[in-house]
């Protein structure tokens, strides 16, 4: 039996060129005892190279190369022995690279994964005190952390990376990093104190403390993030206890802080309505809707978009909600979906004058996704909400027909959610006695990647806008 020490630093580097020379020398993995420096014996390298002999030089695929130096710097004693067999297999071809099938590859993958778990682990939760001298060029830190894996020369150079401007001192119980000057080197860690804490960790626990959402914990998801043998070293973890006990009263404290709506069907059964405001007007209208809070969609809108037309129209044509475009111009129907209804209106021999178009939220809800803001229906609660502006200007107009464009005015305009596409093309009673023609939204068009069925879908808003003109026009 051969036997070949390994270094505590470089411990991977100096695998590699052995395993190369042994492979070369034609010596079997059964005939290697690898071990780690100071385990006491002679080693094989210790006299020179081993005698080139009858093997053959390694040739490995480039992933397997990667993989190997990571699982490497796995804790696991058999690390190496492993490693040189499944290379000598993998070379002569009796094995292929990825084949979970075989042990020793499954068993090396989970422990890639397994170390790179440990380097994300540390990247995370390493935690410097300050140590600078007072006159000192480079402010100097230095943290003790304790990964499961001897993986500190493998984390260290993302800290270098990060901290490039100061000098620091990682220390493990193998290995300390240090880097100093912008030069990163390791040693063996000597036996002493941990770094003294500092205003580092105050200013640590202030940030763990703000960031805690008391309502969003979960206790299993928090400590399979951070698990709990970290929390020792992190100087925030000494609030965790205190934090997920406080966090039911603090939850519910938020949730009663938090503004309220009625439920949908509470609006329903309300005897009374709000009075209307003194003096509000169809035309006045705009500067009361852009200070409405009574849902949150109108803080984070650029602006509220009022209805727009003839104060005495016969014809009321409601949508959904403003898009993108509307939000900024503050007119309905100016954007992709505006561009089809006055196609279809046009088709119809409806000027977009005649009649009065509103919507039934006054205010664009959307999700902001970089620099796009991606349209998100309003909730039952924020129509219902928003209903008393759209009864507002029903009463105000008293229009003869009022066309709901969509399910979310049709819901508005007659309270019932049945199935869109069954109702349209009919009328229905509002509460107010005012018939409701229901159609299609013009977005729905847009919606549609068949071109025959956008076409037929925008024949279908084209008849009935030509139906409700045609009512309004004769009444
Ligand atoms: N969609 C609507 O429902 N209304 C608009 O004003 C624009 C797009």
């Amino acid at each position: 039996m051969l036997s070949v020490f390994l270094p505590r630093i470089g411990t991977v580097a100096i695998w590699r060129s052995r395993a190369r020379a042994l492979a070369l020398a034609g010596v079997p993995a059964g005939q290697v005892l690898w071990r780690i420096e100071g385990d006491g014996g002679s080693d094989l390298f210790a006299g020179g190279e081993v005698a080139a002999g009858k093997g053959k030089a390694l040739h490995l695929p480039r992933e397997a190369i990667a993989t190997l130096e990571t699982a490497l710097c796995h804790s696991d004693p058999e690390r190496f022995h492993r490693a040189y067999d499944l290379v000598l297999r993998l070379s002569e071809g009796s094995l292929r690279w990825g084949d979970r099938s075989d042990v020793a590859m499954l068993r090396l993958l989970q422990q890639e994964k397994a170390v790179h778990r440990d380097i994300h682990k540390m990247h995370a939760f390493v935690r410097f005190r300050e140590l600078s001298a007072p006159g000192a060029t480079r402010r100097a830190f230095a943290a003790w952390f304790q990964p499961d894996h001897p993986i500190v020369e493998a984390a260290a150079p993302f800290f270098a990376r990060r901290f490039g401007d100061m000098d620091w001192i990682i220390a493990t119980p193998g290995l300390t990093a240090r880097f100093e000057a912008g030069q990163l080197s390791f040693s063996l860690t000597e036996p002493g104190p941990r770094p003294p804490p500092d205003a580092t960790e105050d200013l640590w626990r202030t940030y763990f403390a703000n960031i805690f959402n008391p309502a969003r914990l979960m206790v299993s998801a928090m400590t399979s993030e951070m698990p709990r043998k970290y929390w020792k070293n992190l100087p925030e973890a000494a609030l965790i206890p205190e934090m997920i006990r406080q966090a039911p009263a603090r939850a519910r404290a938020m949730q009663e802080a938090a503004p309220t709506f009625p439920l949908p069907h509470v609006e329903r059964i309300l005897p009374q309505r709000p009075a209307l405001p003194e003096g509000l007007s169809l035309a006045t209208m705009k500067p009361a809707l852009d200070a409405c809070r009574r849902c949150p969609i109108g803080g984070c809108a650029t602006q509220a978009v009022a209805g727009e037309g003839p104060g005495d129209a016969g014809l009321m044509i409601v949508g959904e909600q403003p898009g993108d475009a509307e939000d900024l111009a503050g007119r309905p129907f100016v954007g992709p979906a505006g561009q089809v209804f006055d196609r279809c209106a046009t088709a119809a021999g409806l000027s977009r004058s005649a009649a009065y178009l509103t919507n039934a939220v006054k205010h664009f809800k959307f999700l902001p996704r970089g620099k796009r803001r991606l349209h998100q229906r309003p909730t039952a609660g924020e129509v219902v909400q928003c209903r008393w502006w759209l009864d507002l200007e029903r009463k105000l107009l008293r229009p003869k027909l009022i066309l709901a464009l969509g399910a979310t005015a049709a819901e508005a305009l007659t309270g019932s959610g049945a199935r869109l596409l069954q109702r349209c093309g009919t009328e229905e009673a509002g509460p107010d006695g005012i018939p409701v023609l229901i159609s299609l939204h013009p977005a729905h068009a847009l919606r549609l990647p068949d071109p025959t069925a956008r076409a037929e879908a925008e024949t279908r808003l084209t008849r009935d806008l030509a139906r409700a003109w045609a009512i309004t026009k004769e009444a």
